[in-house]
């Protein structure tokens, strides 16, 4: 036969499994473990037993407590992992997953990346300079003095320093050689302004490829050699070439460069794509007065020197009608080329 306390903890027991929820569950426990609850209740009538009984009684009351609070919290548990997978099971996991953004290189950047692996094979190790240049960097060094009418040309804009946004990488050329005897042979990719009317083939700001090669022996054949190579790796081996001459302070002879391909605009029409020029001795003597030795003296070196548009080559290699395109941030521009 049962003692009344094993038929209470019995039914507490049965109740606690059949609480379906976490409110039904606190109601079974306030009614046995509550101050008023039964299990309470049966604290109370210790008092009326007699001392020997007590002992057996009081065991058996603390157990019961013991088993009935262990079964509600276990059932609490329960109910709240019941609760966790029923949401879960609204969530749907076959479906495929919000998929991360992915951004893309720019396209100047491609051009660069491809232009510079082509200098790469050819020998250039990678030069660079400042953006915010010295006057003298910019044109004094390259054989222009400040009442020369190239400086009208390339206009630019001056900081209250004196200092000045370069108008051209050709400063790289001058940092190069004051930094290291020849022979040299560097490019130096980067940023250059000058103060333009803004349109769909200017911009304040663009991108050029700088090249230097210095040594002994260097003639005008080495760079239509070394350009020539380089536009049919980049515009394919049917590419035309055509050198035309110019004037530049800083090289003479100077040459404009000229392409004409069957991949670039149907390849009726000669597209002017860079400045060249064999290294002009006077700009060897200003770098000697510099370095304050003879390192760079012309009776024994000569070198050519280029400077690419590299917005120009990106425009007509990907057929680009606005060089405005390159700057106005614009996603549906900048996708096409992910
Ligand atoms: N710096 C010239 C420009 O921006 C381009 C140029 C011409 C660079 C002749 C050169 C060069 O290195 O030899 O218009």
């Amino acid at each position: 036969m049962m003692y009344p306390l094993e038929q209470l903890c019995e039914q507490a027991l049965r109740e606690i499994s059949d609480a379906r929820d976490e409110k039904s569950l606190d109601d079974v426990r306030v009614k046995y473990l509550g101050r008023s609850g039964s299990i309470s209740a049966w604290g109370e009538q210790m008092k009326t037993l007699s001392k020997e009984k007590r002992p057996a009684v009081g065991k058996l009351l603390n157990e019961t407590r013991n088993v009935v609070t262990a079964a509600i919290e276990q059932r609490a548990e329960q109910l709240r992992s019941e609760k966790a997978s029923e949401a879960l099971a609204t969530i749907d996991i076959s479906l495929p997953g919000t998929p991360a953004e992915r951004g893309s290189l720019h396209p100047l950047t491609q051009m660069l990346d491809r232009a510079i692996a082509i200098f790469r094979r050819m020998g250039f190790a990678l030069a660079d300079g400042p953006d915010i240049e010295t006057e003298w960097h910019c044109f004094d060094a390259l054989n222009t003095p400040p009442d020369h009418p190239a400086r009208n040309e390339q206009d630019t804009f001056y900081l209250p320093s004196g200092h000045l946004l370069r108008t051209h990488t050709s400063t790289v050329q001058i940092r190069a050689m004051q930094a290291a005897p020849p022979p040299i042979r560097v490019i130096a990719p980067g940023a250059a302004y000058r103060r333009d009317e803004i349109d769909a083939t200017h911009s304040a700001q663009f991108h050029q490829i700088e090249g230097l090669y210095v040594d002994e022996n260097v003639t005008v054949a080495d760079l239509k050699g070394a350009l020539e190579f380089f536009m049919r790796e980049l515009f394919g081996p049917g590419t035309e070439v055509q050198f035309r001459p110019h004037y530049f302070p800083f090289t003479e002879p100077s040459l404009e460069v000229y392409v004409k391909s069957k991949a670039l605009k149907g390849g009726e029409q000669w597209i002017e794509v860079a400045g060249s020029g064999m290294v002009h001795p006077a700009v060897f003597e200003e770098i000697n007065k510099a370095r304050g030795d003879d390192a760079y003296d012309p009776n024994k070196w000569t070198g050519y020197a280029f400077g690419l548009g590299m917005d120009r080559l990106a425009m007509i290699l990907f057929d680009l009608p606005d060089i405005r395109l390159f700057a106005q941030n614009d996603l549906r521009f900048l996708k096409q080329f992910a």
